[in-house]
């Protein structure tokens, strides 16, 4: 299961909540308002996955899914 950016310790429920706060519908937008990301980039895929369903807790993505995501933000 994944459900944070496990780097800098932020739940997706948490980032969701302040996408839909600050209106930031892309990775880098959401990235103006809390830090996170920064570091191995993993959770970029489910973020993306994230800001474009609303879903905030994901099974783990196998790479050709993680690199579908990887593009949409
Ligand atoms: S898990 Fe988000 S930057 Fe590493």
């Amino acid at each position: 299961m994944v459900n944070r950016c496990v780097c800098f310790k932020k739940r997706f429920v948490e980032l969701k909540k302040i996408a839909r706060r600050k209106k930031a519908n892309t990775f880098a937008e959401l990235q103006q308002y809390v830090v996170f990301g920064r570091n191995c980039q993993r959770c970029r895929p489910y973020v993306n996955k994230m800001l474009a369903t609303g879903e905030t807790v994901f099974d783990v993505m196998d790479e050709a899914e993680a690199a579908h995501w990887e593009k949409q933000g």
